[in-house]
């Protein structure tokens, strides 16, 4: 659940609204006389079941919580959001501007000790057997200058020196990992005599280094602690140059070693990150979903059995596990399906090489391997049997056991049969005894899911913020088109968030003709950025649809959205139109009457322009997602 579900869920609007305004109960909903315009009678109505409000008065405004508390306090919706989760007792993560300023300083000087180190290495003549271990192993001078690789001096205090000398304090080098404090006092440089890797993150910035030794020291490789900035589980060195042909070739490829990046990078593969010499993390797998649901990990063949490598493949199952996707069905109708999210596939090693070396021996056979890798379900059934003798009773019912639950993640019920087949063919069993495993375990695993008591008090998402959700999905795909929906008005939008988030988008769409989707999330509020990732990620997950089906496909939702919103407030129009009620005016009457009307108008005309796209109704998209 997001926060901002969770501050919804946690605050009554009744109670907040209820502190500006004296609500007076009618019916199930609460009214009073609306705080946004002046009147004697009251038009403004809360409706606690939807967490809704409405003026049906002359302002005709209406929206959440948080849309209110964003008017009534003329705040932004970050602000509605800190304040409301303040009172929810909802704790938002967040950096103080302290933080932020110490952040900024370990980044200056991460950033001056790489061009320092990458200096040195290109100009110090103590440096010459670095350069000679570059040129041995490849490494062009392209290549060193596109890393910034570097070279730290063997030398206790020359990094520090050089840095106190720029004025940073002992203090801020050692927060930064670059020096180490001695128990009885003083300290001495981490990093001396090694070959120098800066480590960014996806925006470029240095956070941290990698060592490699040149000697034959231990450890091979020695790395930045910790930080403020550095969090090894959360970083994929390369990232930052392979982020744009990640998304764009729609496949990410992991390999193990800062030297197997830059060797591949070198070889013209861009979209190669490698993790820090750890198995895979759910955090960096997070950094890469929102660019591809492709991912090929090129395993050290050695370790490919391994116990390590299996855990890894898990962790990589489980955090990129099943999610809904939203699937177009045409004229503006959308469907939700479970679907395994991602696509994992396991590129095979030659023996005793590593990518590496491949990629310089043979560039053309690692293009190769990776066109053909193995989707992770095959992988998983050669790995997790080769330690079973599938004769043997006992052991065709582990590898039943083992494997059937991969079968069962599978979203794609073709694929599912095709693995539940394979199993029966390798364990000599019939299909069918298979088959109800694998049918078992889904049943057991649907029952659960609708156990959790959260479920029960998780209110139904309204198909409004469903709608809204598809709408902005689609605006953030194709941004351009946001120009054939500018009717759109904030009253169009319940939903704060997606309110908040559409006219962000429209604002930056008026500004330049091409959105920077890097640049856009990090303009937004914080408390925003988790729902535009959100929807980042399931834009890119859309199925391929040509630009004049987007185009038409946006209108649609926009004047579906229209549609809908009108017709609920038409409902609740005429509910209060019904009600008896003595203290209401023949004014308020005319106004209500007014706004039946108008909406009914409005109504006819979106019907209208719904009908007439349908006569151009997109094909029905078929979806290949694993
Ligand atoms: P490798 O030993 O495969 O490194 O370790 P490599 O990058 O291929 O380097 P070369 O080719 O031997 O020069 C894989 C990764 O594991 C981490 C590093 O991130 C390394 O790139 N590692 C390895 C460490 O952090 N510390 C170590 O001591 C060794
Ligand atoms: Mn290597």
């Amino acid at each position: 659940m997001s926060v901002v579900d969770d501050v919804k869920q946690k605050i009554d609007i009744v109670d907040v609204i209820g502190q500006y305004v004296t609500l007076k109960k009618a019916g199930r909903n609460f009214k009073a006389l609306c705080p946004f315009h002046s009147e004697k009678t009251p038009s403004f109505i809360v409706f606690p079941d939807q967490g809704t409000w409405h003026c049906f008065g002359s302002c005709g405004t209406g929206g959440d919580v948080f849309t209110f508390l964003m008017k009534r306090e003329n705040i932004d919706f970050g602000e509605a959001l800190r304040r409301l989760a303040q009172r929810a007792g909802v704790e938002l993560v967040r950096e103080s501007p302290g933080e932020d300023a110490e952040r900024k300083r370990l980044r200056e000087i991460l950033a001056m000790a790489a061009a320092h180190y990458h200096y040195l290495l290109k100009n110090n003549p103590a440096a010459q057997h670095a350069r000679d271990y570059l040129a041995k192993r490849f490494i062009a001078p392209e290549t060193i200058e596109q890393f910034e690789l570097g070279y730290s001096l063997d030398d206790w205090h020359a990094t520090e020196s050089y840095l106190v000398g720029k004025n940073f304090s002992t203090r801020d080098l050692e927060a930064a990992g670059l020096v180490i404090q001695r128990e009885g006092g003083g300290q001495y440089d981490r990093f001396r005599g090694r070959l120098m890797f800066p480590i960014r993150n996806r925006s470029g910035e240095v956070i941290g280094f990698g060592a490699r030794t040149l000697t034959g020291e231990e450890p091979k490789y020695l790395n930045s602690p910790q930080t403020a900035l550095f969090d090894k589980s959360g970083t994929l060195y390369g990232l930052d140059l392979a982020k744009d042909a990640i998304r764009a070739q729609n496949l990410a490829v992991i390999v193990e070693g800062y030297m197997d990046v830059i060797g591949a990078h070198q070889g013209g593969f861009q979209n190669v990150v490698a993790s820090l010499g750890t198995a895979l993390t759910e955090k960096q797998l997070g950094l890469l979903k929102r660019l591809t649901n492709r991912y090929a990990l090129a395993l050290d063949p050695d370790a490919a059995g391994e116990e390590a490598t299996k855990r890894g493949l898990q962790v990589a199952r489980e955090a990129l596990g099943r999610k809904s996707v939203p699937v177009p069905m045409g004229a503006g109708l959308i469907g939700f399906e479970e679907r395994l999210e991602a696509e994992l596939l396991v590129i095979p090693m030659p023996p005793g090489k590593d990518p590496d070396e491949l990629l310089h021996d043979d560039p053309a056979q690692w293009a190769n391997l990776v066109e053909h890798a193995e989707p992770l379900v095959d992988f998983n059934f050669r790995v997790m049997t080769q330690d079973l003798d599938l004769k043997t009773a006992r052991d065709k019912s582990a590898a039943v056991k083992r494997l059937v639950p991969i079968i069962q993640e599978i979203g794609d019920a073709v694929q599912r049969a095709h693995y539940t087949q394979q199993l029966a063919r390798l364990v000599q069993t019939p299909e069918q005894t298979i088959a109800q495993q694998v049918a078992g375990r889904v049943v057991r695993r649907a029952q659960r899911a609708i156990e959790p008591s959260e479920q029960a008090v998780t209110p139904a998402p309204r198909a409004e913020s469903k709608l809204e959700e598809y709408l902005l999905t689609l605006a953030l795909r194709t941004p351009e088109h946001l120009r054939r929906i500018e009717f759109l008005e904030p009253e169009d939008f319940v939903e704060a968030e997606y309110r908040a988030l559409f006219f962000a988008l429209s604002d930056s769409m008026a500004q330049a003709d091409l959105l920077d989707r890097d640049a856009f999330r990090e303009s937004l509020d914080e408390s925003l950025r988790p729902l535009c990732d959100q929807l980042l990620e399931r834009a890119r997950q859309l199925p391929e649809m040509d630009e004049p089906d987007l185009a038409r496909e946006i209108q649609t939702v926009a004047y579906r959205l229209r549609l809908q919103r009108d017709k609920s407030e038409l409902a609740r129009v005429e509910v209060i139109l019904r009600d008896q009620d003595d203290e209401r005016t023949t004014e308020d009457e005319t106004a209500l009457r007014a706004r039946v009307d108008f909406l009914g108008r409005r109504i006819i005309e979106s019907q209208k322009a719904l009908s007439a796209r349908t006569l151009f109704k997109p094909r029905a998209y078929h979806i290949g997602m694993m």
